[in-house]
């Protein structure tokens, strides 16, 4: 923390708990909830998806309390890398700071990637249609390159390196959109719920099609199942793919070290931006499945289609415009969040300290937030939305292990800390928070698992080769 005092490495302090409330839904509400819900609902879980929902909202909660605790603890950039380094050590905060650059920039990229087609639909509305090859790999059909997405990216890091505050301005000015919009999906929607849709709410199970070899789920695979979508467990593997509409309030904790009262109101912009959004999904998903039978809805832009589909496309056109705005925002969060990470390991000396250096004038990090939105740009060119969220999922959920696991040794080692908030329960809580994350992780499919270990054993070779020598930690830098 007394680091974090030097002053040209130094963010300002400008946030308030609204600000973060307001940040937190900003990019919680998104692709997950816009996107993914038609893709769960209509292959893993029916109108269950409420329940897949509500599942997935519980892991954040143990999850929330946990990090509300080390964020007002260890109140400095860099969310759970730092929070990890303060408990567990330089390499346990080494693998997370790692995996957090892989869940922000991938969400960054997918997020972008369902912008660009939300845009892309608005366009084809009022007859502007783009070039297969600039409308990205899929609708290229191979080789194409999603020109929307990678200029959203690039726009975006501009509007950080000019300042946090006024990224705050445009973030609750698009948040405002966006709740607007939900608002009214669930609103307009419930007049047009058929209690006949929710018949089978937990729809049986069945064998799955693609389900099989790398492509299941691996507590599948490791108790022998037969691969199966829908009924119960279809429930926990739907949620295991929403939890992706929750990421994001770990990022509220991020921006710890930009909050003028951190001890206080991080743990108020946590926990109240969580619950607005479960609350928010939950009566979404309800609404949607009771407009449209599940095996109907579509997996594009799902919450516009069950209004055309029941005739009402003036609503479909407003729901598409404010989910175009919304994932903007959503966009621009994940990327300050990766930032903070960066700036953070770099500012600890594990990656180049050069990436620290804040703005002279802006006061905002502005090399690595350069650095990372022209790589986040270019990857959301070439990027599709498939599995990439799973991926992201499996990230960040690893990181919440860590973080539950740290509160406990937080707690045991330096019990003389002040902690603002104390997560209640503990070791018992932060125990149920590992075990619930672990529980969804289980739920993902193999082939994810394998993906994240490829990146994982990547980063321990890059920390081999530069940061365990270069770190401020490290005895020979210290001399
Ligand atoms: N929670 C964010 C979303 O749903 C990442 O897009």
């Amino acid at each position: 923390m007394a680091d974090t005092e030097e002053p040209d490495r130094a963010l300002q302090r400008s946030l308030s708990a609204l600000d973060l409330t307001v940040f937190g839904v900003g990019v919680i509400i998104g692709t997950g909830i816009f996107v993914l819900t038609g893709t769960v609902a209509r292959d893993q879980a029916g109108p269950a998806t409420a329940l897949a929902f509500l599942a997935a909202g519980v892991v954040c909660a143990l999850a929330a309390l946990c990090y509300a605790e080390f964020a007002s603890t260890v109140p400095v950039a860099g969310s759970a890398y730092t929070f990890s380094y303060a408990s567990l050590g330089e390499l346990p905060a080494w693998l997370i700071g790692w995996d957090l650059m892989l869940e922000f920039a991938l969400g960054t990229a997918v997020v972008a990637v369902g912008w660009s087609g939300y845009v892309r639909s608005l366009l084809d509305n009022a007859g502007w249609h783009l070039p297969d090859a600039l409308a990205g790999p899929e609708a290229a059909d191979g080789v194409g390159f999603d020109l929307l997405a990678f200029l959203l990216v690039l726009a975006l890091t501009g509007i950080l390196v000019l300042g946090v505050k006024l990224s705050a301005r445009v973030t609750a000015l698009v948040v405002a959109v966006k709740v607007t919009v939900v608002l009214l999906v669930i609103v307009a929607g419930a007049f047009l719920v058929q209690a006949g849709n929710y018949d089978p709410f937990i729809p049986p199970a069945r064998g799955s099609l693609s389900g099989s070899g790398v492509h299941a789920p691996l507590i599948q695979l490791i108790a022998g199942y037969r691969p199966t979508t829908f009924g119960v467990q279809g429930v926990f593997t739907a949620a295991a793919v929403v939890f992706f509409a929750f990421i994001g309030f770990d990022i509220v904790a991020t921006a710890a070290e930009e909050t003028r009262r951190p001890q206080r109101d991080v743990p108020r912009g946590i926990l109240g931006s969580l619950l607005v959004c479960t609350a928010l999904y939950v009566a979404v998903s309800l609404v949607v499945t009771g407009m449209r039978h599940y095996t109907e809805l579509t997996v594009d832009a799902p919450l516009a289609d069950a209004f055309k589909a029941t005739g009402h496309p003036g609503f479909a056109g407003l729901i598409s415009f404010g989910a175009a705005v919304g994932l903007t925002s959503v966009c621009m969060i994940l990327l300050l969040g990766q930032t903070r990470v960066l700036f953070a390991m770099s500012r600890d000396g594990l990656l180049p300290r050069v990436f620290s250096k804040v703005h002279p004038h802006y006061a905002t990090p502005y090399r690595s937030t350069v650095l990372l939105g022209a790589v986040t740009a270019v990857v959301s060119g070439f990027t599709t939305v498939s599995q990439l969220a799973e991926l992201v999922n499996i990230g960040t959920l690893f990181a919440f292990v860590v973080v539950a696991a740290g509160v406990v040794v937080l707690r045991r080692t330096r019990p003389d800390l002040h902690r603002t908030f104390r997560a209640p329960w503990v070791p018992v809580l932060p125990a149920a928070s590992v075990a619930a994350s672990l529980w969804l992780m289980l739920n993902l499919p193999a082939q994810t698992w394998l993906r994240f270990a490829a990146w994982m054993a990547a980063g321990l070779v890059v920390y081999g080769l530069y940061g365990r020598t270069h770190s401020r930690m490290s005895p020979t830098t210290r001399l």
